[in-house]
């Protein structure tokens, strides 16, 4: 993007996640909305989340689960369910998410998978029904504690839960360029590593294994970052989210400041802090 050319609403991002107990209905709608936008180009796009999987699931397969269902919660596109299916064999797999056109795209690409639109909140799944839930980086939009006792609610006992999450770390850079352009809060907080362990060990957890690792995304400049993020439906969903563009003046000193983050290959880059958390349901 040139200097002085007006910025697009994708520079307004606000992404991150929110696991304060402050999660509204009005923050599901907006955050189904969101991805529900991004659908269509996820795949394409989420070269982090597919690295954040990976890890997950490096770690996850020295932590199998007992014979039964495995619920992918917040599945997106479904991308990660044929590697659920052929590392833990053939077994029934649901994929549940909030954003009907995530699930439109599984149903496209894997037809027949079961699948149902749901708020990870309040699964629609008999309690001690599964005996695995795969979620990856679905409960930073969610209020961790209550979605952590639902999932205890729905695994039968010793089954298990393999989680992966963002951490206060996650898009650091985009807090300090844009810290004090204005009012909104441009960047969410993110939960700490031992608060979220706390809230699995309350939820009825038992800790197997952990991990956390930055991740990042680069692009030539920050407009096209910030697209990257608004491609994966990762934007604009804080409490405080600015809700005009920012100024050009305002623009230009964000830019400005985020040279800072310019690599010696040219690209600006920006840090996903992911926690990893292998969780079995206590007995
Ligand atoms: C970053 S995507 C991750 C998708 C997939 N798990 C992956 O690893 O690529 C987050 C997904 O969580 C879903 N999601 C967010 N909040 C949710 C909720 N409360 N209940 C169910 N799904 C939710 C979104 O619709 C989106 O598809």
């Amino acid at each position: 993007m040139s200097h002085g050319e007006r910025p697009a609403k994708s520079h307004d991002v606000t992404a991150g996640s929110e696991l304060a107990v402050t999660a509204t209905l009005a923050t599901s709608r907006r955050v189904a909305r969101r991805f529900g936008r991004a659908a269509a180009g996820y795949d394409d796009a989420a070269t982090v989340q597919r690295q954040i999987c990976e890890h997950l699931w490096r770690l996850a397969q020295d932590h199998p689960p007992p014979p039964g269902a495995i619920v992918d919660a917040g599945c997106g596109t479904g991308h990660w369910l044929p590697t659920l299916s052929a590392g833990f064999g053939e077994r029934l797999l649901v994929a549940a998410d909030l954003a009907p056109p995530m699930l439109a795209q599984l149903r496209h690409r894997q037809p027949g998978q079961p699948c149902v639109a749901a708020d990870v909140h309040a699964l629609p799944l008999a309690t001690g029904s599964a005996a695995g839930i795969w979620s990856s980086l679905c409960l930073q939009w969610c209020r961790a504690e209550s979605v952590l006792t639902e999932f205890a609610r729905v695994l039968e006992s010793d089954g298990m839960l393999w989680l992966s999450t963002l951490g206060p770390q996650t898009f650091a850079e985009l807090r300090e360029a844009f810290a004090d352009i204005d009012d909104a809060s441009h960047v969410l907080d993110f939960v700490g590593v031992d608060q979220l362990e706390a809230t699995a060990v309350r939820g009825g957890f038992e800790i197997l294994a952990h991990d956390r690792h930055r991740h990042v995304a680069c692009a030539p400049d920050l407009a096209s970052l910030l697209r990257a993020i608004k491609a994966v439906g990762a934007q604009d969903v804080g409490d405080n989210r600015r809700r005009s563009l920012l100024g050009r003046k305002a623009w230009r000193t964000v830019e400005h400041r985020y040279e800072a983050f310019r690599r010696a290959d040219g690209l600006v880059e920006v840090g996903y802090d992911a926690l990893y958390l292998i969780l079995r349901k206590r007995p």
